[in-house]
């Protein structure tokens, strides 16, 4: 395929403008306010994947929001790849924190993307990562190099948990039917660097109310006297860790899966500068589970975090008030093993049991997912390696995430195949925070490797 790489320069500053485009689109699915811009970008990824070269592409109604299918089926007795990305984006806030507005792309250097970034927010998570493989079939198309069938299935729920696509899922599995997943929506280790992602956590995500008295009170008259919901509740999510940054909910470890040293020895060899990630965030220190690094904290320890917290008076000036209720969001990152629901359960038990008496707990849980881990001797994997060691010059490194994409796991039970995580994004890209961008590198070598992916894998499989 050495006219990949020709026909990306020829034509780069349109994929980057087509981008662009599909970049200005605000479709944040938790917000119901951009509804419409969430069903706008559904029809433009399905305009994208027609132009491509796609021979059929639809709409698929949920009871949420739509999931983009399209296929090129060239010989029913080839393989089939299936590509899964995501057209919906995280909400953009806090607002005032972005250089320059989310939803106008623009084109900026950085330290570790000299050639440029795009900066928008979905520009690496997952937009840009989707749409190297739409650009990577119309390649194919044009060069009559696509060595197999391809389906794709792109959704809009996955930053709200993928319900609706569990639900497609399930009712699709014929359509579905397929040899080999394919998915850009991780990252590697760095642009000299590549990786693929062997493993993603799990999760569970609640909410939790903690209620005092029935109404707000004045806290010099009734201060000391009744419990105040917000200093509970602060003190119930310090008791979520012990001394040591271990989580203290009984039986919340009993089926993690101990690494043995050799594999713990094997990630330590991932290249890592503790002094470089420390200052990368202004950190004075990094914190967590002690008898674990860094690289074993994000990656193959659970952890258990608060994400909101919010009560009380928090206005301008100060106000003298008791709250009557207090609330936190809290996740917890899950390993290969442990249950979602189980631990969902877990949880709720030991926080409603830690209650004191004087107020009233609930928690309601919000949405979850199993972990995964996937081996290094598949074809898949075989392939995604020389395709990657073709483009960058090294062979990439296997490396789990710390990361979740819930629907990976759904994946193999419904549809009995196997997952290939080719990310291209960097871990400093800032996805879900103020000022992501995605290297236009980034973009454009993803671009390159995909369609040997398609080669080899369709090699290995003979
Ligand atoms: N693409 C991310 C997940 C990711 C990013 C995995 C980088 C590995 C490396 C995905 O869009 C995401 O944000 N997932 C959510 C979970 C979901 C249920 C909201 C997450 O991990 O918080
Ligand atoms: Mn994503
Ligand atoms: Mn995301």
């Amino acid at each position: 395929m050495e006219n990949i790489k020709a026909y990306v320069q020829q034509h780069k500053d349109r994929f980057i403008n087509e981008l662009i485009e599909l970049l200005k689109i605000p479709s944040v699915s938790a917000d119901t306010a951009y509804c419409q811009d969430v069903i706008d970008t559904a029809n433009a990824v399905k305009a994208s994947l027609e132009k491509a070269g796609c021979d059929f592409v639809e709409i698929c109604d949920t009871p949420g929001y739509p999931i983009v299918y399209g296929e090129k089926i060239i010989d029913k007795s080839l393989p089939t790849v299936l590509v899964y990305g995501h057209y919906d984006v995280q909400p953009p806030d806090p607002m005032e924190l972005w250089t320059s507005p989310p939803f106008e792309p623009v084109i900026k250097k950085t330290e570790i993307h000299p050639e440029g970034a795009i900066f928008a927010r979905g520009s690496c998570d997952d937009k840009g990562q989707m749409y190297m493989h739409v650009k990577a079939l119309e390649y194919m198309v044009q060069s009559n190099t696509l060595p197999c069938n391809v389906k794709f299935m792109i959704e809009g729920e996955e930053e709200v948990g993928s319900k609706s696509l569990s639900w497609f899922v399930e009712r699709n599995q014929e359509k579905l039917k397929n040899d080999v997943i394919l998915i850009s929506d991780t990252g590697m280790i760095s642009n000299q660097q590549p990786s693929i992602t062997t493993g993603l956590r799990g999760l569970s995500y609640v909410e939790v109310e903690v209620t005092g008295p029935n109404r707000d009170l004045h806290s010099g008259l009734y201060g000391g006297a009744v419990a105040n919901p917000i200093n509970v509740l602060a003190k119930m999510i310090a008791s979520l860790h012990d001394d040591d940054n271990h989580i203290t909910i009984p039986g919340f470890y009993d089926k993690v899966q101990e690494l043995s040293l050799e594999e713990r020895a094997e990630m330590a060899k991932v290249p890592f500068n503790l002094e470089d990630y420390k200052k990368a965030l202004d950190l004075t220190d990094v914190y967590g589970e002690k008898g674990y690094v860094t690289n074993e904290r994000n990656s193959i320890r659970p952890t258990l975090d608060v994400n909101g917290i919010w009560g009380g008076y928090t206005g301008e000036g100060a106000k003298t008030v008791i709250a009557s209720k207090a609330f936190a969001k809290i996740s917890m990152r899950l390993v290969p093993n442990q249950d979602w629901s189980a631990i969902t359960e877990l949880f709720t038990k030991h926080f409603i049991r830690i209650a004191p008496a004087g107020v009233i707990v609930k928690v309601k849980p919000h949405h979850g997912g199993q972990g995964y881990v996937t081996p290094i001797d598949s074809i898949g994997y075989k392939a995604a390696n020389m395709a990657y060691t073709e483009t960058f010059g090294v062979p990439a490194i296997p490396v789990r995430s710390g990361g979740s994409i819930p629907i990976v796991a759904l994946f193999e039970k419904e549809l009995k195949s196997k997952t290939i995580l080719m990310g291209f994004g960097l871990d400093s890209d800032a996805i879900h925070s103020p000022n992501e961008h995605f290297g236009i590198f980034n973009y454009l070598k993803g671009i390159e490797t995909i369609p040997l992916f398609y080669k080899y894998f369709v090699e290995l499989s003979k």
